[in-house]
């Protein structure tokens, strides 16, 4: 048994020279339990004859959208269903655009904007294609957008250069699909997590913040993720991409979060507030451009709402972890926090100084709850995290041993 056993996987072939590695994968995902479609673009199949993926896959191939003989048997409406992951490997640049574009003139273009599966991409094109900016941005978009995005690698290309571009070997896609299935300790689960800074504004140029990078929650939602959870992430502005997360919402001030995660958390079974909130915000923010005449200004501040507190309080609660994020005593506080938030786990970590804490890409955790507490050495944000969601669960399970997921 693999975590692909029993899976239902469309693989989606466009035209490049890399095509002839989708017949390998074909044979991978198979030998993995995976029964696997496949469809493909006219131009794929000048690379390759449907043929051979006829054989390999024991499967008709697709290719066309509006044969009728075919639509009536496994049209890609019935395949779009079908699939419990569309993969499209290898992807070219033109079809990656395409589908952040929405269009659907071809068979695998309509199958994908019909399916409601999870999509994994596997670009695979010239250096010079890859680096283009519009790639690059339609890459971002299809990210953001929740889709899997699986290499490309560095390399020799089929044109004689080298750099980025390369379609992952197919064994490597293979066990990226596999850990894609995993069935980990949060699978049934829906995490919500908040990451990132907020911004509050002074006026429409000027903004109060602070220096979370976002890596530290976005960890928690990859990591949250891989343990199998539906994850609904709720970042600030950051510079990162988009972790491999079931929703994503992007806002920017403390009120913005605090409504979007109230919005959320009747359907969350737990809530990790990684966010690093405003506490306050300019009281009466200016509309327009303020100048620079006075040689001092004023800013009135007013305290934002507490997320954290009104998650805890609120009438669905999930299971509450927050962070503390201190420059002192930083055990007494995360304890101090623990009660004073009536929190399930409070994971507390030293800021301003050299290792750790904000923008960092490592950290060390102090986790504390009723009863118990550990210690998460120094270690790549990451792993800190993978450590803290084993926690979580733990904890989760431990105080609800027979709860159905939501
Ligand atoms: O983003 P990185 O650069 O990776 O840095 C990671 C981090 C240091 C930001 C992260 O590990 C962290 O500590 N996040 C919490 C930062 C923070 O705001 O700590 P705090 O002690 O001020 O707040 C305690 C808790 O209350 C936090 O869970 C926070 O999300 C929450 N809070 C705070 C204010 C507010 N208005 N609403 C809240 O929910």
């Amino acid at each position: 048994m693999t975590n692909l056993t029993g899976k239902h996987i469309v693989l989606g072939i466009t035209g490049g020279i890399a095509a002839y590695k989708a017949a390998e994968l074909t044979r991978l995902l198979r030998n993995a339990g995976a029964s696997v479609r496949v469809a493909m673009t006219h131009a794929a199949t000048a690379f390759v004859s449907p043929l051979t993926f006829q054989a390999l896959s024991a499967n008709p191939v697709h290719t066309e959208l509006l044969d009728t003989g075919e639509e009536s048997a496994m049209g890609h409406i019935s395949l779009a269903r079908w699939a419990d992951l569309v993969l499209i490997a290898p992807a070219t640049a033109d079809f990656i655009a395409k589908l952040r574009a929405g269009l659907g003139d071809d068979l695998l273009s309509t199958l994908c904007l019909a399916t409601r599966a999870p999509i994994a991409v596997a670009p695979a094109m010239n250096q010079a294609m890859w680096d283009n900016p519009a790639t690059q941005e339609n890459v971002r978009c299809l990210r953001d957008r929740g889709m899997r995005i699986l290499g490309p690698e560095e390399g020799g290309q089929a044109c004689g250069e080298v750099g980025m571009g390369r379609l992952l070997e197919p064994q490597q896609i293979c066990d990226e699909l596999g850990s894609f299935f995993d069935n980990g300790v949060l699978a049934g689960l829906s995490v919500l997590i908040s990451a990132g800074p907020t911004r509050e504004a002074i006026d429409p140029v000027r903004y109060i913040s602070n220096r979370s990078s976002g890596k530290m929650g976005y960890a928690l939602a990859e990591a949250a993720t891989q343990a199998g959870a539906k994850v609904s992430l709720v970042t600030g502005p950051t510079a990162l991409n988009a972790p491999r997360v079931h929703d994503l919402s992007r806002v920017e001030s403390a009120a913005d979060m605090y409504r979007s995660i109230m919005d959320k958390v009747s359907s969350a079974n737990i809530y990790i507030g990684a966010a690093a909130v405003a506490d306050y915000c300019p009281a009466a923010p200016e509309k327009q451009k303020i100048k620079k005449n006075e040689s001092e200004m004023v800013l009135t501040l007013k305290k934002t709402q507490d997320i954290l507190s009104a998650v805890s309080a609120s009438e669905k609660r999930p299971f509450t972890v927050g962070f503390a994020a201190e420059t002192d005593q930083l055990e007494d506080h995360a304890r101090q926090k623990l009660a004073a938030k009536s929190l399930d786990i409070v994971a507390a970590n030293w800021v301003g100084r050299e290792q750790g804490g904000f923008e960092n890409d490592d950290n060390a955790l102090f986790v504390c709850w009723n009863g118990g507490h550990a210690y998460l050495p120094l270690a790549p944000k990451k792993t800190i995290a993978e450590q803290l969601i084993r926690l979580i669960a733990e904890r989760y399970h431990a105080q609800n041993p027979a709860k159905n997921p939501r």
